[in-house]
């Protein structure tokens, strides 16, 4: 059944879990989701980006999902929109059927320039008040993704700020982020902490220094009720690196979010954990390993089923970490 984030997050709070939330842009993407849910037992969290909407196209989308939640009845599935830079973008989401918005203000309105405090607490409250009249959630975001080891901002081409930024925007501020929970009545709060979307996260496995798991405990213990978000969450599973190198690919050496970091957030107030890239990653690994070892197969059938094995089962190791296993 649909469910609102809201509804699965507190649940998740009560019980002491987090919940992976993966990006779909496509069939095999979609399955291996539902596939890993329903043998875990697991409720899930599926979101849409703006770039998935221009790929799939909006309809295709909303329907994959329905899809999902009419094969898997049994299946708890909020369906969310991902980093939504204004209002309206969210109020079309809502239209289409999402139960759950993200109004990320932490950036203005072309997603890349770092917005400031006001604008933020302005187009989220906005956004809040449109969504809730609705029974939609809507997850807002305090500081600025990024790298604390080179204080550059998001991915070249993707999703997140663009340029230089300060310590002080790249970890989020507890007192802040308490004061715009009050402002804003947002039902679950992405915070900075030093990761960063895409695949070039941490140039070596990260320390403290730059992956601030105490920062999320200083959040946490100033405001125990807020649900929070962690973006930028792949781990970068270095065996599927060695296995794109292995068949054709050149990804340069590059480090993620270990999974027990994550682990360690969620017991310190994380509900859910935003993954892409790793199911990018296995999808990329399985596809061209299937075609290197199987040179006269062109059914794509074939090389997707590798593809959605491969998904389903980082989905899987995903669900039994973060304790969502047996949730559903
Ligand atoms: O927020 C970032 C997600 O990885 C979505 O990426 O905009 O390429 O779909 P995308
Ligand atoms: P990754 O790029 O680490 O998978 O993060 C995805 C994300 O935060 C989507 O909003
Ligand atoms: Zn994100």
């Amino acid at each position: 059944a649909l469910i609102s984030l809201r509804q699965l997050l507190d649940h998740a709070a009560e019980h002491a879990y987090g919940v992976p939330a993966f990006n779909v842009n496509n069939l095999e993407q979609m399955r291996a989701i539902m596939e890993a849910a329903d043998r875990t037992d697991s409720p899930v969290i599926v979101q849409a980006s703006a770039g998935a909407r221009k790929y799939a196209g909006a309809p295709f989308l909303r329907h994959l999902i329905q899809a999902a939640v009419e094969e898997f009845p049994h299946i708890p599935v909020v369906m969310h929109q991902d980093h939504g830079t204004s209002p309206g973008v969210c109020q079309r989401s809502i239209q289409l059927g999402f139960s759950s918005v993200m109004m990320d203000g932490s950036l203005k309105e072309d997603g890349k320039t770092p917005a400031d405090y006001a604008y933020n607490v302005d187009v989220t409250r906005r956004a809040v008040e449109m969504a809730h009249a609705c029974g939609v959630s809507v997850e807002g975001e305090l500081g600025c993704l990024g790298s604390l080891e080179t204080g550059q901002a998001g991915e070249e081409d993707g999703v997140g700020a663009e340029g230089t930024l300060d310590h002080s925007q790249l970890l989020t501020d507890p007192e802040e982020a308490a004061q715009f929970v009050t402002a804003t009545h947002v039902d679950a709060l992405a915070i900075a902490i030093g990761t960063s979307h895409g695949a070039y996260k941490f140039t070596r496995p990260p320390t403290g220094d730059i992956l601030s798991i105490q920062r999320i405990k200083e959040i946490h213990a100033r405001i125990p009720d807020t649900h929070l978000v962690m973006h930028g969450s792949s781990s970068v599973p270095q065996e599927w690196l060695e296995t794109i190198n292995a068949h054709g690919g050149e990804i340069p050496e590059t480090y993620g979010v270990p999974v027990e970091e994550i682990v360690e957030g969620i017991k310190h107030g994380v509900r859910k954990v935003n993954i892409d890239t790793d199911l990018r990653l296995a999808s990329t690994g399985a596809v061209r390993r299937f075609l290197a070892e199987n040179p006269s197969e062109f059914d794509p059938r074939k090389f997707l089923k590798a593809s959605v094995t491969a998904m389903r089962d980082v989905c899987i190791q995903r669900f039994e970490a973060f304790g969502t296993a047996g949730q559903a």
